[in-house]
């Protein structure tokens, strides 16, 4: 057996073993109070996703980043979690239908054999690449498969650099987290995952996390390679501010709700519009990005690009003066503003700044021929 198979059969023992428990103990991973969870929010950021993304999650053991991808990708774009481990991918499915998402395919693969969809949006893995000995080929075959622009983006462990051998062993060992330990610490896959990206995709960036001991490795797609694979057809993307399906919009918002922006994908600055209809007088939630200004907020009509304007650029158009939702010290508070597109030679500056701020904005733009509106929200009195 080559040291390769021995790490695969060990893994997923492994594995199998922590399945049932996994989403506790990772919580206390690698040392309880380690900032996994802010992390996880870090690298899916930076995935810059768009609604109606297919998304591969390489070695997506129980599915904990399903939620946030969920959010941002909504009812029209598809998550591929690939793993290796049975058992995990079991504790995956009972997550995926407590979700209701009817969007999630799960794979059983290994990550090193695994075939890309062609044309896919973006590929994330999280605290996993690393315990793949074929870590740079895998890295190449996703940056073959991803759309130009796009992102690969990985998080993992590493050890700081300046830690001697034994210390990291005694280290790692006393929190019980990796599988091959020795075989980890020798093989240093960080390294490995650093430059295959910066030789397979473009803009590769590395930002070393937690003192050392995390990296998020992040580049762009050349798409040079492969050509859109018709298994996955291009869907109309379709913004987070589209009124499209409200069972999508109601979970955005009661986790915004619940959570006090900490568990959605845009974090605080997600705000909701309670848009009074135009033409109905009916209130519509609509979750939009929210971009603090000194004044009060900026809200963009991208509808993520589309050719027409979403319905609640109408409303504000027509019933300026709304409430919403926003967090304000810490708390989801009603806001009563009034609404002011930004027009003529200010709203290039605007745009600039958003883009500059959040570049999917800059994407959208790109993406129609529209010159998308930005609205000035200014509280007002009550
Ligand atoms: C620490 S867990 C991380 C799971 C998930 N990505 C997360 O962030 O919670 C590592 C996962 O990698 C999977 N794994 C390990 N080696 C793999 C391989 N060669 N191919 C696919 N999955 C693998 C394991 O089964 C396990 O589910």
């Amino acid at each position: 057996m080559s040291t390769s198979e021995r790490t695969r059969e060990h893994l997923l023992e492994v594995y199998r073993r922590k399945a049932k428990h996994y989403d506790l103990i990772s919580q206390l991973s690698p040392v309880p109070g380690y900032p996994q969870h802010a992390q996880r929010l870090r690298a899916i950021r930076a995935l810059g996703l768009r609604a109606g993304d297919l998304v591969v999650d390489l070695a997506c053991g129980t599915g904990l980043n399903f939620p946030l991808l969920e959010q941002a990708i909504g009812p029209d774009g598809r998550i591929v979690g690939v793993d290796l481990t049975d058992a995990m991918l079991a504790r995956a499915r009972s997550r995926v239908a407590a979700g209701g998402w009817g969007n999630v395919g799960l794979v059983q693969a290994d990550a090193a054999d695994y075939v890309f969809p062609d044309g896919v949006d973006v590929i994330l893995s999280t605290y996993a690449l690393t315990q793949v000995p074929e870590c740079g080929r895998v890295v190449a075959q996703g940056a073959a498969a991803l759309s130009r622009g796009r992102r690969w983006v990985v998080l993992d462990l590493k050890l700081p650099d300046a830690t001697p051998g034994w210390v990291s062993r005694f280290g790692i060992a006393a929190v019980g987290t990796s599988a091959s330990l020795d075989e980890w610490i020798d093989r240093r896959p960080w390294e490995t995952i650093r430059s295959a990206m910066q030789d397979s995709l473009s803009d590769a960036s590395w930002t070393e996390l937690c003192f050392g001991t995390a990296f998020l490795a992040v580049g762009s797609g050349r798409g040079d390679v492969r050509v859109q694979d018709a298994r996955h057809p291009r869907k109309v993307p379709r913004g987070l501010d589209v009124d499209a399906s409200m069972g999508w919009n109601d979970d955005v918002i009661d986790t915004f709700r619940t959570s006090k922006g900490t568990e959605n994908y845009w974090g605080p600055k997600l705000i909701v519009l309670h848009s009074i209809g135009a033409k109905s007088g009916e209130i519509h939630l609509n979750p939009v990005v929210g971009f603090r200004t000194d004044g009060g907020w900026r809200v963009v009509a991208s509808k993520g690009g589309a050719p027409e304007n979403p319905a609640w650029y109408h409303n504000l158009r027509v019933n300026p003066t709304f409430e919403i939702e926003a967090l304000v010290d810490g708390d989801v508070v009603t806001v009563h503003v009034t609404a002011t597109e930004i027009t003529g030679d200010e709203w290039r500056d605007a745009y600039d700044a958003i883009a500059a701020e959040e570049p999917q904005f800059g994407d959208y733009l790109e993406k129609t021929d529209r010159r998308i509106p930005v609205f000035q929200l200014t509280p007002v009195a009550g």
